[in-house]
């Protein structure tokens, strides 16, 4: 299901671009779409009670394995997608996981949120087919920053468990912005039949139509800063720096798309004396397992 990590459609040759002039079309669409979701009238998408609870799991010392079981037996598509999972080469140790609980063992905790977020964020933004290739480009790059998040978290001792999260999660507004435009085709359809146009929309309108869900859905406060802020020009926060290193990591591997341009050199300055190719290629390594998912 997590499919391979290349890019579709909008995939991105992995230099790294300035942000771009946007046409008077565009700045158009910009302001239409900026315009429309501001609305008092718009209803945003609502963050699934499965999302919700799955925020919680992994801040809960408390919690067993069997809760969260509970959770995801509940609906039995997902349960399915958990066994697959946990079968799959990166988790396959000895005979296969036959219950979502020993499926639940094998991939820990926090693996297990992030699927349960990702599953129910795929529900959430269902789009119409034109934008699909779009939607899968950013579901895989969107696991590739969350895996390379993990994965850099260990050079500056980051709760894995935010890393993993807000990799996920940083790119939620572009989710947003198509699903704003799949509900209305025949207003965007010009938008819909050019992809460099629609990258450029994206881009401008990811930052803040991410960080207005983020503060809606109440996702924790340090994801929202960086749904808000990976972007910025200037960085602070160490967990914003962090996903800004992963966002051109990804982007390094060719796991980018398109809309999404890094700042150059975030990773080199996240690592602060490590050598950014050798870390580079062994994330390569590590995404060949995810790869197999
Ligand atoms: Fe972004
Ligand atoms: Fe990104």
């Amino acid at each position: 299901m997590w499919g391979v990590f290349h890019a579709a459609g909008v995939a991105c040759e992995g230099e790294l671009v300035e942000k771009p002039e946007l046409t008077a079309a565009e700045k158009r669409a910009v302001e239409l779409i900026s315009k429309g979701m501001e609305s008092p009238s718009f209803q945003p998408p609502i963050l699934p009670a499965v999302a919700h609870e799955a925020l919680l799991i992994s801040k809960n010392p408390d919690l067993d394995l069997r809760q969260v079981a509970s959770i995801i037996e509940k609906d039995s598509s997902l349960a399915a997608r958990f066994l697959s999972v946990a079968n799959s080469a990166l988790y396959r140790r000895g005979g296969p996981a036959t219950s979502v609980k020993s499926a639940l063992t094998r991939m820990g905790l926090v693996a297990a949120r992030d699927l349960l977020i990702y599953a129910a964020l795929e529900k959430v933004f269902v789009i119409a087919k034109p934008l699909l290739p779009t939607v899968r480009a950013l579901g895989h790059h969107s696991l590739a920053v969350s895996s390379g998040a993990g994965y850099l978290a260990q050079y500056k001792r980051i709760d894995i468990e935010d890393a993993s999260l807000a990799g996920l999660v940083h790119d939620l507004g572009a989710s947003a912005v198509l699903k704003y435009i799949s509900d209305r085709t025949s207003v965007f359809k010009d938008l819909l039949s050019n992809a460099k146009a629609l990258c450029n929309v994206l881009w401008e309108l990811h930052s803040v139509a991410g960080a207005k869900l983020a503060e809606r859905w109440e996702l924790p406060p340090p994801v929202r800063k960086v749904i808000a802020e990976h972007h910025d020009e200037e960085l602070t926060d160490p967990l914003v720096v962090l996903i800004a290193a992963a966002d051109e990591l990804a982007l390094l591997c060719k796991k980018g798309v398109e809309f999404d341009r890094p700042q150059e050199g975030a990773l080199a300055r996240f690592l602060d004396g490590a050598d950014p190719d050798v870390v580079t290629d062994a994330f390569m390594m590590r995404l060949v397992d995810v790869e197999a998912l």
